[in-house]
C-alpha cells in the first residue's frame, strides 16, 4: 500500500464553523520574500531599492528580456505552429537538450541512454515532481537534508510531497563563507539511503558556493554514507558566467558514480521567469531502469498537471538548437553574471570609500545572484526605514537589483546601519 503522506501531513481539519465551510480558515502568514515586494511598492521615496526579489535587472534597474528570447519568439512566430498539447514528458526537443546543457554534450550518461529528463514547470515544478517521486519510489529513510541555510521554498515543497526536512552545517557566519568541515562533520553522521539536497552552483540565499577540492570532499562522502544527492541547479551560467563550469559539481558527482536526480530552471539564465520552464532528470543504472522511471514519472505528472505548457519550451528549445543563438545566449549569461560580479566590486570599494573598517570581502567572493550581507535583523530593519532599501530579514540581497546608479547609495546605507 503506498500511503499518501501529504494528505495526512498537510491536514488541518476545518469543521463547518458559523455556517461556513472555510469559517475555520486560518489567515495564514504573507510570503516572506513577495511580502517585501509589496512593502516597496507602497514606498514614495524615489531612491527606493528593492533588493528582495532574485531576478535580473540591467544596469538601468529594468527587466531584461535577452536577445536570444526575442529572436527564438520571432523565429517562433513566423513557423505558425500549432498548440496541440504536448506530451506528458513534454518537448522531445527541449527535454533532449536541456539534458545535455547540464550533463555536457559527451556526457556517458546521455550516450548510454542511462538518462530520463522530463519537461517541468520551472525549477519549483521540477523540484516539486522530484520530491513527489522520492516520497513515491525512494526506499530510504524520508529525511531530505538540506544545507542551512537553503531556498525558503525547498522546505514546504519536500514537506507538501510527504518527505522530511533535516539539515547539515554549510554557512559560516563567523567568515560569511562556506563552513567545509560543520558540512562535512554533519554529512557524516547522515543516516544512509537518506536525501542531500546540493545545490549545484550559486547557493541562494548565501552565494556560497564550495571550491572544486571541497566538491571532491563531500562527493567522496556522500559515497561513503551512500547517500541520494539531489542536486538544484538554478542558476547555470549565472555563477561564473560559464555554463560548463557551473556544471562542474554535477558532472563531477556523475563521473564519481552517483546517480544523481536533478532540478533545472532556465528562469534565470535565460531570463524566462514568467514563462516557467525547467527539467527533472534522473541518472539511472541502464537504460531499462531509465524507461522504467520515464513511465512512472508519466503517471505522477498526469493527475497534476496532465503536461506541461508549451512556449517557454518552444523558446529555450530554439536558443539550445540554433547555432546562432546559442551563441548569443553564452554571451548574454556572461554578460549578466559579469555585471553582477562588477557590482559586487563596486559595493565593496563603496563601503571602503565610505569610510568602513569592516572586512566586506565576502560581497567580492560570494557569487551568483545573492549576497548574504551578514547585516543582522535590526540593522535590515534601519536600512528599510531609514534608506528605503527593501530586503529579508536575514541580510540577503539581490545583486542583480544593485545598478552603477545606486550602487553608491546602497553603500552608504549599509555603512550608516552597521558603522
Ligand atoms: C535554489 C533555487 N531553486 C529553485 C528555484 C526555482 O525557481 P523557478 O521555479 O522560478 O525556476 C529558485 C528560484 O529562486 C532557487 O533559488
Ligand atoms: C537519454 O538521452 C538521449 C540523448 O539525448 C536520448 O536520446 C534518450 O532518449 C534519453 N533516454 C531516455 C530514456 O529518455
Ligand atoms: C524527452 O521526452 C520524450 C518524450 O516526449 C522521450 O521520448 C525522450 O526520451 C526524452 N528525452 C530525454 C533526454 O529524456
Amino acid at each position: 500500500v503506498v500511503l499518501d503522506y501529504s494528505m495526512l501531513k498537510n491536514r488541518q481539519g476545518c469543521s463547518f464553523v458559523e455556517g461556513s465551510w472555510w469559517g475555520g480558515v486560518q489567515m495564514g502568514p504573507p510570503d516572506p520574500i513577495l511580502g517585501v515586494s509589496e512593502a516597496f511598492k507602497k514606498d514614495s521615496n524615489p531612491k527606493k531599492m528593492n533588493l528582495g526579489v532574485g531576478a535580473y535587472r540591467d544596469d538601468q534597474g529594468k527587466p531584461f528580456v535577452l536577445s536570444c528570447v526575442r529572436k527564438a519568439e520571432a523565429l517562433i512566430s513566423a513557423k505558425q505552429m500549432d498548440k496541440e498539447y504536448l506530451g506528458i514528458t513534454g518537448l522531445a526537443d527541449f527535454n533532449k537538450s536541456c539534458a545535455k546543457l547540464a550533463l555536457g554534450a559527451d556526457s556517458e550518461v546521455l550516450k548510454s541512454g542511462r538518462n530520463i529528463t522530463v519537461q517541468t514547470i520551472s525549477g519549483t515544478g521540477s523540484l516539486r515532481i522530484g520530491a513527489n517521486f522520492l516520497s513515491r519510489f525512494h526506499g530510504g529513510p524520508r529525511d531530505v537534508y538540506l544545507p542551512k541555510p537553503s531556498w525558503g521554498n525547498h522546505t514546504p515543497i519536500f514537506k507538501d510531497a510527504g518527505m522530511t526536512l533535516k539539515a547539515y552545517r554549510y554557512y559560516d557566519p563567523a567568515t560569511c563563507g562556506f563552513d567545509h568541515s560543520g558540512a562535512l562533520e554533519d554529512i557524516s553522521k547522515i543516516p544512509e539511503q537518506s536525501v542531500i539536497m546540493l545545490h549545484a552552483c550559486a547557493h541562494n540565499p548565501t552565494g556560497v558556493d564550495p571550491r572544486p577540492e571541497q566538491w571532491k570532499e563531500i562527493s567522496d562522502l556522500v559515497k561513503k554514507r551512500n547517500l541520494l544527492v539531489f542536486f538544484d541547479m538554478a542558476y547555470q551560467g549565472f555563477a561564473s558566467g560559464d555554463i560548463d563550469k557551473d556544471a562542474w559539481a554535477v558532472r563531477y558527482f556523475i563521473e564519481q558514480g552517483h546517480n544523481i536526480v536533478l532540478s533545472q530552471s532556465f528562469a534565470k539564465n535565460m531570463g524566462l521567469y514568467g514563462e516557467r520552464v525547467g527539467g527533472f532528470t534522473v541518472v539511472c543504472n541502464d537504460a531499462e531502469e531509465a524507461k522504467r522511471v520515464e513511465s512512472q514519472l508519466k503517471i505522477l505528472i498526469r493527475p497534476i498537471y496532465s503536461n506541461p505548457p508549451m512556449n517557454g519550451a518552444r523558446i529555450a528549445s530554439t536558443i539550445l538548437n540554433t547555432p546562432e543563438l546559442y551563441s548569443v545566449w553564452l554571451g548574454e549569461v556572461h554578460g549578466m553574471a559579469n555585471r553582477i560580479i562588477k557590482m559586487r566590486e563596486q559595493l565593496e570599494a563603496g563601503l571602503k570609500k565610505e569610510g568602513s573598517t569592516r572586512d566586506w570581502q565576502h560581497v567580492i567572493d560570494q557569487i551568483g545572484m545573492f549576497c548574504f550581507t551578514g547585516l543582522k535583523p535590526e540593522q535590515v530593519e534601519r536600512l528599510t526605514k531609514e534608506f528605503s532599501v527593501y530586503m529579508t530579514k536575514d541580510g540577503r540581497i539581490s545583486m542583480a537589483g544593485v545598478t552603477s546608479g545606486n550602487v553608491g547609495y546602497l553603500a552608504a546605507g549599509i555603512h550608516a546601519v552597521t558603522k
